[in-house]
């Protein structure tokens, strides 16, 4: 028997509705002291292109009523892959004014239904629509132009690439909600045990680098980025429950602190000076930082926007934690991985996770014994 489809996190049958219901009912059942809707005051809904997936604009509303919300506000967030975030941020702000006391945020897409060319023609309106989209840029692209400055400018090689690649899908294995609830060595063993029940040449590759240096099982995409660099298309939805400080104890005993959050924006890619760095990341850092009165030494563990491989090795310089080009070097020796001094993308990343597009939040969490 060929081992299951390790691709099993897809949700091709569920619509944007059935996916932030039931994320919605899952967040609800969380709350360890209850939850009562009538409670919730507004609703912050990240959804980047429901309208080209699904024909369904005006989301929020829609969720809103979905979850029995309806009078209350809703409002839809849009932010390509920082959606979601910038979603949480804007409930962070309701609560912290003063205005609610319990908000509700959530992050929804449905992609995989559609077919790749349709989803990347899509995605791509995300960069600039005239200058990039219209003269053939797709995000893996960008991002293919994005990692060979890097290479060009620091020395990082195709292997520092893999190296991340395999850390997340390590760590997706470990995360049942992983849309690649698998590792590389996983993958590799159905790949030969497919091959073997269809009478096929067995691939024989010594370990992971050897699969990953295979162009058979790891086709380029666009130069450097190969099928294993890229995120995945995803289907998804997650919900978060904000509620003001002082009235937290009554939903849990437990409560996350966000200590702090940041938002920057930044031009276009081809109207920048340097593609090896992102100026609205180190801004929206150190204004969360700052908020938090923390310094990226104190930060023990970090979720970080890999959609390619490059982007996490950036994201690990731009928030401080290794200096401009020392990034590679840092997944190369490890410092990265689960049980390295600097822990990213436990959860697997948007590599392993998966990446419906809005996705939810890197912010700046903490319990309270960290806090003081
Ligand atoms: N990483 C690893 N394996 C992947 C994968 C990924 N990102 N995407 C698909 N696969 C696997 C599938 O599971 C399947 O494996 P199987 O043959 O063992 O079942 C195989 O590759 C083919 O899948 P398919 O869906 O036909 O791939 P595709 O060629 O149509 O799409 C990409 C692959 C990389 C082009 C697509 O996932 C993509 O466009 N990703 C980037 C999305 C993006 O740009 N997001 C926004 C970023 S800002």
């Amino acid at each position: 028997m060929v081992p299951e489809c390790v691709n099993s996190g897809t949700h091709k049958d569920k619509t944007v509705r059935d996916l932030f219901v039931e994320a919605f009912t899952e967040m609800k059942a969380s709350v360890d002291r209850g939850l009562d809707v009538k409670d919730i005051e507004a609703l912050y809904v990240g959804t980047a292109m429901t309208e080209f997936f699904e024909w369904q604009g005006h989301t929020a509303p829609i969720m809103a009523s979905w979850v029995g919300m309806v009078p209350n506000p809703a409002t839809r967030i849009e932010d390509a892959c920082a959606t979601s975030g910038v979603a949480v941020r804007e409930g962070v702000i309701a609560v912290a004014s003063g205005i609610y006391d319990v908000v509700l945020v959530g992050g929804v897409e449905r992609m995989t239904a559609a077919s790749t060319e349709y989803v990347t023609e899509i995605l791509a309106a995300g960069g600039d629509a005239f200058y990039e989209a219209a003269v053939g840029f797709t995000f893996p692209g960008l991002y293919a132009a994005i990692a060979t400055a890097h290479m060009h400018k620091y020395g990082t090689k195709l292997e520092h690439f893999m190296k991340v690649a395999t850390k997340n899908h390590n760590n997706g294995a470990l995360n049942p909600k992983a849309q690649f609830n698998a590792s590389i060595r996983d993958i590799m063993s159905m790949r030969t045990a497919r091959a073997k029940e269809k009478g096929q040449p067995v691939p024989a590759w010594k370990d992971e680098m050897e699969f990953l240096n295979d162009p058979q099982s790891n086709p380029i995409v666009a130069w450097p980025m190969r099928l294993f660099d890229c995120s995945p298309i995803t289907d998804g939805a997650a919900c978060v429950l904000l509620v003001a400080e002082e009235i937290a104890k009554k939903f849990t005993d437990n409560p996350i602190y966000i200590i702090g959050t940041g938002q920057g924006s930044d031009h276009a890619l081809h109207e920048r000076a340097d593609l090896t760095s992102f100026l609205s990341a180190k801004i929206a850092a150190q204004q969360a930082y700052e908020m938090a009165g923390v310094t990226p030494e104190d930060i023990q563990l970090a979720e970080v926007h890999d959609c390619f491989t490059i982007a996490e090795i950036i994201a690990t310089e731009d928030l401080g934690f290794f200096k401009s080009g020392v990034g590679a070097k840092a997944v190369e020796e490890g410092l990265t991985a689960r049980n390295g001094s600097k822990p990213v993308n436990t959860s697997g990343g948007l590599k392993a996770k998966g990446h419906p597009v809005p996705e939810m939040p890197n912010f700046i969490f903490a319990t309270k014994t960290l806090v003081s």
